[in-house]
């Protein structure tokens, strides 16, 4: 027992919740370490569906501690709504803590969100508009509002105070909006404070205490490799470090207190919103695998984009992660192809790039390399053991892990928390 790490190694959207749901039921600690309410895992539980947004899923399973990391930037209403949701749902959320030094979403960050991704006219890239991003501009600017705040009233006044002053020098005169009150956003916040002061707390003696005594502590990224601040596809990313690097920045245990990284990989791409994606099917194939995959967003119900599986962006996040284990998920969506494409590298200008480039003219100018497998035609999504897997699928399993250069510890073959093979 130890410190595990599930990370998204695609765009999003490859099915962390159920893992995380899975490995929970182990786990004594279990912290979010990055992003915000802009996060939509979906567990299912006999037959039911919880979409969460904020809140680790690994609150749905087990007995263990449940922790809003200091990396994580929190709407304190989105926050006091899903805890109430999952309370009328029977979910017990006692042990559910938020971190004194994750950072506070405030009003005028979701308005600048609206604004900016306006003003971006057909270069928008997709934000969610809840105000993940500018909060961690002012975190970063170092005028942010942190949730320890929220329990010293009179420091946290001063600070609100400061930061209307300045919004209010560009609501009315720049982007053409209301001004804020200051009195009205800090009564509300006062509220907050009162219904969420027994949840905040320091986490750093939990975490680490717990790996001191051998306890199994749960990493839980939200989004994804390739939508990564530093690594992903610039600037069609999100405003936080969902790599594994980013789970000792964001909960405060060092990095080598991580033995295991798991890297969750679905068996073909998805990708929300714009920006580049070399292996996009823009035909009847994509919308198969949509409509199999029910690839709609979780919260927009937005049609996903779809394509092959895209090896390039496998090793890259097997490379950035330094994945110990892959989590290989809906496979059983590419039951009934004839044939399945992998992508093992690009074609960019006369080039093979087996990893992603920087430049997104580089990435966009594209054209994926492929190698065709055969496909099964088996529903697999009731086996239960790898031998009893159909022999193409077998195969199309060997070749991902051949072309990422990892290991697949488990395939999953259905949404629900029984639907796993468990390979090593
Ligand atoms: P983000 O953090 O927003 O990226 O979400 P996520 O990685 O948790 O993925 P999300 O829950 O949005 O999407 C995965 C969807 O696939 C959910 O509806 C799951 O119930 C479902 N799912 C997960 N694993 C499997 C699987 O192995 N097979 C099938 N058919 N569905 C699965």
């Amino acid at each position: 027992m130890a410190g595990y790490v599930v990370v998204g190694t695609q765009w999003g959207d490859e099915g962390k919740g159920k893992i995380i749901d899975v490995l929970a039921e182990k786990a004594d600690v279990i912290i979010r370490y990055q992003g915000g309410n802009n996060a939509g895992h979906t567990v299912v539980i006999n037959d039911e569906k919880f979409i969460l947004h904020l809140i680790p899923s690994g609150i749905l399973n087990g007995n263990g501690d449940c922790i809003i990391g200091p990396g994580v930037v929190v709407d304190p209403k989105v926050l006091l709504e899903e805890i109430e949701l999952l309370e009328s749902k029977g979910i017990n959320t006692e042990k559910l803590y938020v971190s004194d030094r994750a950072h506070l979403i405030m009003p005028y960050h979701i308005t600048i969100d609206e604004v900016k991704e306006d003003l971006r006219g057909k270069n928008k890239i997709g934000t969610t508009k809840r105000g993940i991003g500018p909060a961690y501009g002012d975190k970063i600017s170092r005028i942010g509002m942190r949730v320890g705040d929220l329990l010293e009233l009179d420091y946290f006044k001063d600070r609100l105070y400061e930061n209307v002053k300045e919004k209010n020098m560009f609501f009315e005169k720049v982007y053409g909006v209301n001004s804020l009150d200051f009195e009205e956003i800090f009564e509300e916040y006062k509220g907050y404070a009162s219904q969420l002061k027994d949840r905040i707390i320091d986490n750093i003696p939990i975490v680490n205490d717990a790996l001191d005594e051998n306890k199994m502590v749960l990493f839980e990224g939200a989004q994804a490799t390739m939508l990564d601040i530093n690594y992903g596809t610039y600037p069609y990313v999100t405003s936080s470090s969902p790599t594994s690097a980013g789970a000792p920045v964001g909960t405060g245990a060092a990095p080598t207190r991580i033995d295991k990284i798991i890297g969750v990989m679905k068996a073909y791409t998805t990708r929300v919103g714009a920006g580049p994606f070399p292996s996009e099917l823009d035909d009847e194939m994509g919308e198969k695998l949509r409509k199999t995959g029910g690839e709609y967003g979780a919260t927009t119900g937005r049609p996903r984009r779809c394509g092959w599986f895209d090896g390039v962006v496998g090793r890259y996040s097997v490379i950035i992660n330094g994945l110990t284990d892959i989590v290989l998920t809906k496979i059983d969506v590419l039951s009934g192809l004839d044939t399945i494409k992998i992508a093992t590298g690009y074609e960019i200008d006369g080039k093979v790039y087996k990893t992603v480039p920087a430049s997104l003219g580089k990435i966009e100018k594209a054209v994926p390399v492929y190698e065709e497998l055969n496909g099964w035609a088996e529903d697999i999504s009731k086996i239960k053991s790898y031998d009893a897997l159909p022999e193409n699928a077998k195969k199309y399993i060997a070749k991902i892990e051949e072309v990422v250069g990892a290991k697949i510890s488990m395939v999953s073959v259905g949404p629900n928390r029984d639907q796993n093979i468990f390979i090593r």
